[in-house]
């Protein structure tokens, strides 16, 4: 069993990832925290209780972090673009959920669960890492108490997304992420050298539909807005981005990985861009042996990961 915090700006993907995670028998979802994003925190906040709502879901839901880890650093404006002005697609989602947020903020709320959770927790962050890189300013001992951090985010052998080359979760805030990276715990780096791979088609969209009931109707729905802006992209799809990193958890087979350690850079033309020096790149000593090796994902089974995804919503 994995015992998980989903961190999370929802985020039209961010929602199929966290279906996903409700519907998989080998999770445990201990909570879900935002992050500001795909929208403003307040509008992630509320569509994550939205979502509780409407998948009863009973993981408690904690409002986190609406601005980056250095306060008042320039980033990207919310991509409403991609997820709509509700960030959920334009499907209507109602301004109040009558649902209680956690009285903690996101950050102490993961900080009190990994606590009472020692060895067992993974962490799960599919938006920027600013809620990770509090927590761990909060409580630096936490490094030795999770179980893994998986994240979706960076761009390590390809082009990003946002600019040429930073993806949008690193690029958000690229302070928090170099944190999260560079600190001493076991970080998978699942980016869009694999999630771009993962292209879920209009008809796959609709197969879930068709065998997921009521949950997965919400979801075909609230998918039809992102899914038009992918397909000025690839052809006949949208990426799944955020159920990769789902996908990694309970099925690391999947996917192929490099080890090493990683950096962001942050400022200046590549700001956001993450680098990773593969553990067997011979160079001579530097300050990136000092660091940690982390994993970062380079290959995926992308057949693989889809099929689960509709198996598991
Ligand atoms: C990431 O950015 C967000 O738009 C998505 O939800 C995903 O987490 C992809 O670059
Ligand atoms: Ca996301």
């Amino acid at each position: 069993m994995h015992k998980v915090i989903f961190d999370t700006d929802p985020g039209v993907d961010d929602a199929m990832a966290l279906l996903f995670l409700h519907h998989h028998a080998e999770i445990d979802l201990l909570g879900i925290t935002t992050v500001f994003g795909n929208a403003t925190i307040e509008t992630t906040t509320r569509n994550a209780l939205f979502l509780k709502r409407e998948w009863k879901i009973d993981a408690p839901v904690a409002q986190g972090a609406g601005e980056t880890f250095i306060p008042h650093r320039i980033t990207h404006e919310p991509p409403k673009f991609i997820h709509g002005d509700d960030g959920l697609g334009n499907i209507g989602v109602p301004d109040v959920i009558d649902l209680p947020v956690d009285p903690r903020p996101a950050h102490h709320f993961i900080v009190e669960t990994v606590r009472a959770n020692p060895g067992e927790v993974t962490l799960v962050a599919v938006g920027r890492m600013t809620n990770l890189a509090n927590a761990l300013k909060e409580d630096p001992e936490i490094v030795s108490l999770v179980r893994q951090v998986v994240i979706m985010g960076g761009a390590f052998d390809v082009n990003g997304n946002v600019t040429p080359a930073a993806e949008a979760n690193i690029h958000g805030d690229p302070e928090a992420a170099d944190v999260v990276f560079t600190a001493s715990w076991p970080v998978v780096v699942v980016g869009l050298d694999v999630t771009t791979k993962t292209v879920m088609t209009r008809s796959q969209l609709a197969e879930i539909r068709d065998a997921g009931g009521k949950r997965a109707e919400l979801l075909f729905d609230l998918s039809q807005f992102y899914i038009k802006f992918y397909e000025t992209r690839v052809p006949d799809g949208m990426v799944v981005h955020d159920s990769c990193a789902c996908a990694y958890v309970v099925r690391p087979d999947l996917f192929r990985t490099r080890t090493g350690s990683m950096r962001v850079v942050c400022g200046g033309l590549a700001d956001g861009q993450t680098i990773q020096k593969p553990d067997d790149m011979g160079f001579g000593p530097s300050d990136w042996d000092n660091l940690p090796s982390q994993r970062a994902c380079v290959d995926i089974d992308a057949e693989g990961v889809l099929k689960l995804i509709h198996d598991t919503i």
